[in-house]
């Protein structure tokens, strides 16, 4: 279980989080709400990313704000960014050694990490490709292979469809179902593609102007006339 509880983050004035206390249990959780709501604030707290003024997030009972970053990454704290991170002169199996390294992987392991990562995601063909020849599907595809080859415990996923096609849609869709079968990993999902979320994520949380304004059963939050009026009416 993830505990968020009484979590602040600060930008000079601007409260981004305030004051955010929940419970999440379920394997994949929807993370939704306007522009500027807080989600990718929500994500950087999580990961490291972003100093947080005051509160927790306990994972059975171990606060990993507490940690610093990179011990978060080998814990299991896995993140794609909204904008992705793509190394135009690596590969895509140099993005995924990037991981690797800092998860101190012995060689043995990296090879089996890599072939499944790579296959789990389609991207197989593209082992040896540089970055700069991916094309967008391909760039966000090696964004979630890196964050299943270190063995993820939790895997934030920050507007992941960003830029796809209604047919690359659907693969990321399927790919996302698959990811907590397969790998055991809990998922906080960022989209605005509702139907994504509808689709994924059992229970969803929507955050306005940092501050929680529902949170259950996805299709309860989405019904919600506070949501509906603060966010899909926008
Ligand atoms: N590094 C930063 N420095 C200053 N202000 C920031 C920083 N990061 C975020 N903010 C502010 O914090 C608030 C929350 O931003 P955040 O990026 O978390 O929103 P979001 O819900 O991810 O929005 P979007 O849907 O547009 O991605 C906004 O007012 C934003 O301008
Ligand atoms: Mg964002």
């Amino acid at each position: 279980m993830i505990d968020i509880s009484n979590l602040t983050v600060k930008f000079g004035g601007v409260v981004a989080l305030d004051d955010l206390s929940l419970k999440i249990t379920d394997d994949v959780v929807g993370l939704i709400g306007p522009n500027g709501a807080g989600k990718t604030t929500l994500t950087n707290a999580f990961s490291g990313f972003v100093n947080v003024s005051s509160g927790s997030v306990s994972v059975n009972g171990l606060n990993l704000i507490d940690m610093p970053p990179h011990k978060r990454t080998r814990w299991g704290v896995a993140r794609s960014f909204q904008k992705v991170q793509t190394v135009f002169d690596l590969t895509v199996e140099e993005h995924l050694n990037t991981v690797l390294d800092a998860k101190g992987a012995s060689g043995q392991l990296r090879e089996k990490a890599i072939v499944r990562a790579l296959n789990f995601v389609g991207l197989a063909a593209q082992r040896k490709t540089l970055g700069v020849d991916l094309n967008p599907y391909h760039r966000r595809m090696t964004e979630i292979a890196k964050c299943l080859v270190g063995a993820p415990r939790i895997i934030l996923l920050d507007e992941p469809g960003g830029g796809l096609s209604e047919s690359e849609m659907l693969e990321l869709r399927r790919i996302i179902l698959g990811i907590h079968p397969e790998f055991g990993a809990q998922i906080l999902l960022v989209d605005h593609d509702v139907d994504l979320i509808r689709d994924v994520c059992t229970s969803t949380v929507v955050l306005d102007f940092g501050k929680l304004i529902a949170f259950g059963p996805t299709e309860e939050v989405l019904q919600d006339e506070v949501v509906k009026a603060a966010y899909l009416g926008r």
